[in-house]
């Protein structure tokens, strides 16, 4: 796939010239209600391009302002579990590489499996582990994208991550920090599964985000990522777990989610990163 070409038609549309892409999850989409001068493109108007087909996943670009910085959002996400490829659902993140995008904001709704989590926490991923049992690399290496064999050592960008935990500090945001396992769903988990996600160093438990980081490790973008914990990962509480509830909390959170991204995008200004 020619990503250069579709990031090429995607910026025809708008006069921004996009340095930070955010990725947002299930019942986060509305933070590209704050853009200004926003442009979207449709996943639908890019032929070769999965579909989302997710409740709360619009399955758009949107291009605009947001904070005085050049952004791109995707609103909507592509899931392994919807029965795209792993090669499909990283492949916007080439598509950013190509638009000139240096930052990269990934955030997603998962489940605690720390126990001093509580819904409604956010959390910052400081590492991850990737459960779903493949990589989005493989197949034959672009390697005008990256290695062969990309290091993994420090997915997140440790000094921005830095500033946005002292400045959220300075607004009494409360940020948690923690590992994300990714697991393909899109059955949620089991009890027993919990318990062993828990011994593998896991805090919190989603299906989205690792393919995303793996790419964007690969490509060599500067990445932060954080977590609404919309539950309590299955058999923590008694209690069913349901995707309605998962949205719900997301949209409580929005407030505090906003102030995040903002302090992060403000951390890009501060910081030479
Ligand atoms: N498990 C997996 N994915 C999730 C969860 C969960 O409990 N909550 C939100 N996404």
């Amino acid at each position: 796939m020619d990503f250069g070409k579709i990031a090429k038609k995607i910026l025809a549309k708008s006069t921004v010239k996009p340095n930070i892409a955010l990725i947002l999850g299930s019942g986060l989409g509305y933070l590209t209600e704050q853009f200004e001068d926003a442009v979207s493109v449709n996943y639908r108007e890019i032929n070769a391009f999965p579909q989302s087909t997710v409740e709360g996943h619009k399955g758009r670009f949107v291009i605009g302002r947001l904070n005085g910085r050049d952004v791109i959002a995707m609103d909507g996400r592509f899931h392994y579990y919807e029965g795209h490829s792993l090669q499909d659902v990283v492949k916007p993140i080439y598509i950013f590489k190509e638009m000139g995008v240096e930052h990269l904001i990934v955030t997603n709704a998962a489940g605690g499996v720390n126990r001093s989590f509580v819904p409604g926490d956010i959390v910052a991923i400081t590492d991850v582990i990737n459960l779903g049992f493949s990589n989005p690399l493989v197949g034959p290496n672009r390697k005008e994208y990256g290695a062969r064999f990309p290091d993994m050592s420090s997915v997140i960008n440790k000094r921005w991550l830095e500033v946005v935990i002292n400045n959220s500090k300075r607004v009494n945001i409360d940020l948690k920090q923690g590992t994300y396992i990714f697991v393909t769903g899109p059955s949620y988990e089991t009890p027993a599964e919990i318990k062993a996600y828990e011994n593998f160093g896991a805090d919190m438990v989603g299906m989205s985000t690792v393919p995303e980081l793996i790419a964007a490790s690969h490509c060599k973008l500067n990445i932060l990522a954080f977590s609404c914990i919309t539950n309590m990962a299955s058999g923590i509480l008694e209690k069913k777990l349901d995707h309605q509830e998962v949205v719900a909390t997301a949209q409580k959170v929005r407030s505090k989610f906003s102030k995040v991204v903002t302090i992060a995008l403000n951390a890009l200004k501060e910081e030479k990163l």
